[in-house]
């Protein structure tokens, strides 16, 4: 039997964590011959905690074989001891009448701090998600809280944006969601997010050509795609779980097994190519090998591309200047 892999959890006992953790229990990111230890963190309430308890007593009652272990704590060095793989997913959510810089100010604490354990306590090669909003920002908090680790390890969910933008091309151009090849979506988990199918290929035939449509392009797509997180609150009365769950799985999935020289998007620090400041976390497409994610170079960026590419870049540089007298 494999050594088990050991992943850590925040914000446990939420709502993406209840569409996450069953799955990662039954084998579905890390393959179905991969034990796993669980290692979920919950804030230190007592409601918090004892909701914890009751997700892991029904992570019990699933007999999962594959579950080696579970461990359920409120303390961060706890939750990321020599934990492989972190999905940071719990997030201080918008409250009423709270501005946009305050929600920044309160998630850099946390971030922060995660930080700050991850340093000390997790595997050097461990491997960051961070799902809770602004995930690209909490992720460069928590890279920069992380000195000794490589900012490499630190990543941004912008997987969720990617799957939204192949379902809308797919029924837009009449084809199979598997069947598109080489999607990009860069920047921000946030609407000013640019979805770009410029090189994106069905059965290898350009499906720029085939769908053949700019207008759509700039007043349909990528208003959807941007604005797909708000419409799911507005239907459902909550915000998405079960796709974002979904898409931290297709991510560490990916990262971990390999992409098969596929292109997906991660948010991932810059390393100065397309004109975006190095370490920014900026969702790239990439291709996976060997537990590494590689960056496709070299694609030529049009004047459109370039200024939605921009407007997604001073956001975030907006937002890295807001916490910047934090992190020193
Ligand atoms: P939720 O509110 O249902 O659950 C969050 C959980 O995190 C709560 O149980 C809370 O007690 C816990 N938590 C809060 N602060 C914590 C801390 N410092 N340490 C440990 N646990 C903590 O929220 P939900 O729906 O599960 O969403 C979680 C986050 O994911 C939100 O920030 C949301 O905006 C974000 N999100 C990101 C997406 C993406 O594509 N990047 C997509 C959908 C959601």
């Amino acid at each position: 039997m494999k050594t088990p892999v050991r992943v850590a959890v925040t914000g446990a006992a939420g709502q993406i964590g209840y569409s996450l953790l069953f799955r990662i229990a039954s084998g579905e990111m890390l393959g179905k011959d991969q034990p796993v230890v669980l290692q979920m963190l919950e804030l230190p309430l007592e409601k918090a905690q004892a909701a914890l308890k009751g997700v892991m007593m029904e992570l019990e009652d699933c007999a999962f074989p594959l579950l080696a272990g579970m461990v359920g704590t409120d303390d961060p060095e706890v939750a990321f001891k020599d934990a492989d793989i972190a999905l940071l997913v719990g997030a201080r959510p918008r409250g009423p009448g709270m501005e946009r810089k305050d929600l920044l100010l309160e998630n850099a604490k946390i971030f922060t701090a995660q930080g700050a354990a991850l340093n000390k306590v997790a595997k050097r090669d461990v491997k960051v998600l961070v799902v809770g909003n602004p995930a690209n920002t909490n992720a460069y908090i928590a890279m920069k809280s992380a000195p000794d680790l490589p900012a490499k390890n630190f990543t941004a969910m912008l997987r969720l944006d990617h799957n939204r933008a192949l379902s809308q091309l797919a029924a837009k151009a009449g084809v199979a969601v598997g069947d598109i090849e080489k999607m990009v979506v860069w920047g921000n988990h946030s609407p000013t997010m640019y979805p770009d199918y410029r090189f994106a290929t069905v059965n290898g035939e350009s499906l720029k050509d085939k769908i053949n449509d700019a207008e759509w392009n700039a007043n349909v797509f990528i208003p959807t795609v941007g604005k797909r997180g708000a419409a799911i609150i507005e239907a459902r009365g909550l915000s998405s779980a079960a796709s974002a769950a979904n898409a931290a799985i297709d991510h560490i999935r990916d990262w971990v097994l390999g992409t098969n020289g596929k292109w997906v998007t991660m948010g991932v620090p810059s390393d100065g190519s397309y004109g975006i400041p190095e370490g920014i976390i900026y969702g790239v497409p990439v291709t996976c090998e060997n537990g590494e994610y590689t960056r496709v170079q070299g694609l030529e960026i049009d004047a459109f591309s370039r200024e939605r590419m921009d407007k997604t870049l001073a956001e975030l540089e907006e937002e890295r200047a807001g916490v910047a007298h934090l992190l020193g």
